[in-house]
Parts: C-alpha cells; structure tokens; sequence
C-alpha cells in the first residue's frame, strides 16, 4: 500500500520528530529511534520535549502509527525506508561533524531489506558520495541513497512539512527516488528531483540567500540612519518588486537560531575546502556579527560607560514563538554586556535560560515590566507580541534612566518619544 509504509527516523530531534509525526499523518508506519534514554522515555509517556506548535498533537492523534524507541533492530524490523534525522554540529575546522550520520549509517549493516536511506540532516555537498561507499560496505548495494533536504522553519515545522513551496530529491537510484516522492503523497507541492550533490547544495544555498537578505536589510538599515533615511519605508517599497518580493528584508538585531548560522558557516567552509573563499557570504557572515555588536555601541553612545549599569534585555529566544537560544543574538548581547561590567537583566516567555552558558550571570524577570524597574536601559531583543502591550506609560517611570534600544523596530518610534523614552530603533530616524 503506498499509504502504509513502514519508516524508521534515526534522530528524535527537531526534525526527526516533525518527520517522524507528518510521516506518520500521510498514513505510514513510522517508528522514530533515539539513543537518549530521558528523551525516549519522555515520547513514550506521550510528551514532546521540545516545544513546537501543533507537534504535540499530531504525534497524539497518530499513536497507532507512531513509536519510538532506543533499539536499532526494533527501528529497522520491516523498515522499507530510513530517515536519518541527526544533528550536524560544527566541529573545531568548521567543517560539519557528521559522526553522528555516520554512526547510523553503520547501524544500518544487514538491514538489506531497506530500499531508501534518506538524510535529512543538512550536510556538506558530498557526504551522499561517502554514504554510498559506507553503505555499500555495510552489504546494503541494493539500497538508493536519497537527499531530501528540510526547508522548515522553528515554529511553523508542521506547516511548512504539511504544505512546503518544494519538495527537493536528490536520488543516486530513481527506483529510491520515486519511492520517498511517493512517502509525501497527499502533500500538494511540486517535487523537484536531481543528482545528490545537487539537492545537498540546495539547502545550503537557501539559507546562505535567506541570510543574505536580513544582512542587506541591515546595512541598508545602517545606511538610513547615516542619512536620515527610514528603511522602513524603503525597504516596503523596494520589496513591492515582485522580482524582489517582500520577505526576509526586515533589519534587527541580526540573524541567529540552529540554522543561519551553523549552514553560513558551513557553507563558507566547504567553499575554502574547495579553495575558494566566499567574499559575498564572508561579508553576510561579518554584517551579521557586527549588527549584534552595533546595539552595545549605541547604549553606550547614550549611556557611556556601561560597567555598573543594569540593562534589561526584552527577549531572548533567537525569534518569537520558539524557546530555542542557539545561536540568539541575546547571548551574544549579554555576553558583551558582562564583558562591560554591565548587570544583565532578562525577560522571556519561553526561553530557558538555565540551557544557555552567558546566562549564568543574568537575573531572569517574569515580566518585561519587572526586568525594567529600575533600568538604566533596556533592549527590545526578540520582537515577542507580548512587548506591544506592556505598559510603557509606567515603565518609563519606573526605570532609572528611560532609555530604549527597539532592537526589531517593534513601537511607534513617535508614542516612545512622547513618553519620555530616550528611543533608538534599527535604521528608523
Ligand atoms: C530558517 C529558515 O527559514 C528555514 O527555511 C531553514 O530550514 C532553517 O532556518 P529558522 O531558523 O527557524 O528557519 O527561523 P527564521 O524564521 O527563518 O529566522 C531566522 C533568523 O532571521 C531569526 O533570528 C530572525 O529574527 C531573523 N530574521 C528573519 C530577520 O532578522 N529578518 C527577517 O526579515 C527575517
């Protein structure tokens, strides 16, 4: 039945849980396969360990199609198709450490009943080719090898699985090819197929113009404030081109999260392996380091020496709507705020401070108000709905000094005036 596949997920991460679930809803039979115990114990209890809209749910209303497990042999037993869903971290050369791929593909000897081993992890443009020796070397010669890159997003990962803008396969063996195209029917999207080195450079290259985008954005957005320009206005009407559109032009604070940063990277890396080096993506890096630091430099502009200051930072998930801190522009923020002899004070909804090393020296607030009383400054770092509606009448009373870093452009740079703020946006006048 195409319907009834039986999946194994390796990798109960982010992506091998929102994989393993929308497998699951397109009707197959997936069981997903972790080596942390906590972790698996968590699933069978029937809680998600990360947070993610709608994941929950889904993997609720799929039980009867959805386990999860530590044994290998359980995940394989009558798997037609592997997915392997781990994590790819940057290792000390900057090069992806992929030993983590590499030790499921080696658990994957004698399972020659498998007819595609799909990787969704993002990996460097020919690991597909090292797979294939791997698996061949492991007795599976029969099984295609398939790059199937993910193009999801924190906090949308069901929706965009459910509903993507392309479905991307890149198959050393059309018969394995077809068979993953055939995994995602019932998903209304085009699928665009093509040679391993090809899909695995797809997504890096996605990300790398994604990226590319924000860090133009933000030195626009510098630019503006050099000239009296507001990028908002400007950036509204130069994404009115339909060749440009209007997406990911909004300037900030920069860009973080488990993705932009570590595939930059890796991708810049992979470029100077080649012996080339990336000047384009190098300064897309550099803007992006250097946004995070100019909102130092600008307290300190208003503020002058920050050491002994107490600074409240608004938000510190890499983006609103996820918990995650990889990479959040918060941390960098606080760091070098500590490094200046500032106190650092934080506010979040979700994030969990307790997962991230700079934090240590920061005093969580349980609410954006309380994180300001008594402020000498405060920066609006994750754009949280939540920060709309505080009131900003009384937190400017209440804090030492009434000065505000609007790090998204998140208030009305005209009411923040009126109320007594000393107020500072990204590229607005
Ligand atoms: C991203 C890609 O969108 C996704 O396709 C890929 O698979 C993984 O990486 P994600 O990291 O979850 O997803 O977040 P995204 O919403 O894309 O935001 C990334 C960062 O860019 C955030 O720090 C966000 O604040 C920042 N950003 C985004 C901007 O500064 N300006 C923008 O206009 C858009």
């Amino acid at each position: 039945d195409r319907q009834d596949r039986r999946v194994a997920v390796f990798g109960a991460g982010y992506i091998g849980l929102v994989t393993g679930a929308c497998l699951a809803e397109l009707g197959h039979r997936v069981v997903v396969r972790d080596i942390d115990p906590g972790k698996v114990r968590t699933l069978q209890a029937g809680d998600v360990p990360i947070y993610e809209p709608g994941l929950g749910d889904m993997i609720a209303r799929n039980k009867e199609r959805l386990r999860f497990t530590l044994d290998i042999g359980e995940a394989l037993e009558g798997a037609e198709v592997a997915y392997v869903c781990v994590d790819t971290p940057p290792s000390v050369s900057g090069d992806a450490d992929l030993s983590r791929v590499w030790s499921v593909v080696r658990s994957l000897a004698g399972a020659a009943h498998l007819r595609a081993v799909v990787v969704k992890s993002t990996v460097p443009v020919g690991t597909g080719a090292r797979a294939r020796a791997a698996l061949d070397e492991a007795g599976l010669t029969g099984t295609g090898y398939v790059s199937n890159p993910e193009f999801t997003a924190e906090g949308r990962a069901v929706s965009d699985f459910m509903h993507p803008d392309r479905i991307v396969i890149g198959a050393d063996d059309p018969a394995a090819g077809a068979l993953v195209a055939e995994l995602h029917e019932g998903i209304d999207a085009p699928v665009v197929t093509m040679d391993v080195r090809s899909a695995e450079m797809v997504k890096l290259a996605a990300n790398a113009l994604l990226a590319t985008r924000i860090s133009f954005a933000n030195e626009i957005a510098t630019l503006c404030e050099n000239t009296g320009a507001d990028v908002t206005e400007v950036l509204g009407a130069v994404g009115l081109d339909h060749r440009l559109g209007p997406h990911f032009l909004r300037p900030g604070i920069g860009w973080g999260g488990s993705c932009f940063p570590k595939d930059s990277e890796a991708l810049r890396q992979l470029a100077s392996n080649t012996g080339f080096h990336p000047m384009l993506l190098s300064a897309v890096i550099d803007v992006n380091n250097i946004q995070k630091r100019r909102a130092i430099q600008r307290l300190k502009d208003v503020l002058g020496d920050l050491a002994g200051r107490e600074i409240a930072l608004l938000g510190m998930a890499f983006k609103p709507g996820t918990d995650d801190m990889r990479e959040a522009p918060s941390t960098v923020l606080a760091s070098r705020l500590a490094a200046e002899g500032a106190h650092v004070r934080c506010w979040d909804p979700l994030a969990r401070h307790d997962k991230a090393e700079p934090w240590l020296s920061a005093t969580r607030y349980a609410s954006p108000e309380e994180a300001m009383g008594g402020a000498d400054a405060a920066v609006v770092v994750t754009e949280w709905p939540q920060l709309k509606d505080v009131d900003w009448t009384r937190a400017a009373t209440a804090m030492r000094q009434p000065v505000l870093f609007d790090g998204r452009n998140l208030l009305d740079p005209v009411r923040m005036r009126e109320l007594g703020f000393t107020y500072m946006s990204v590229g607005r006048p």
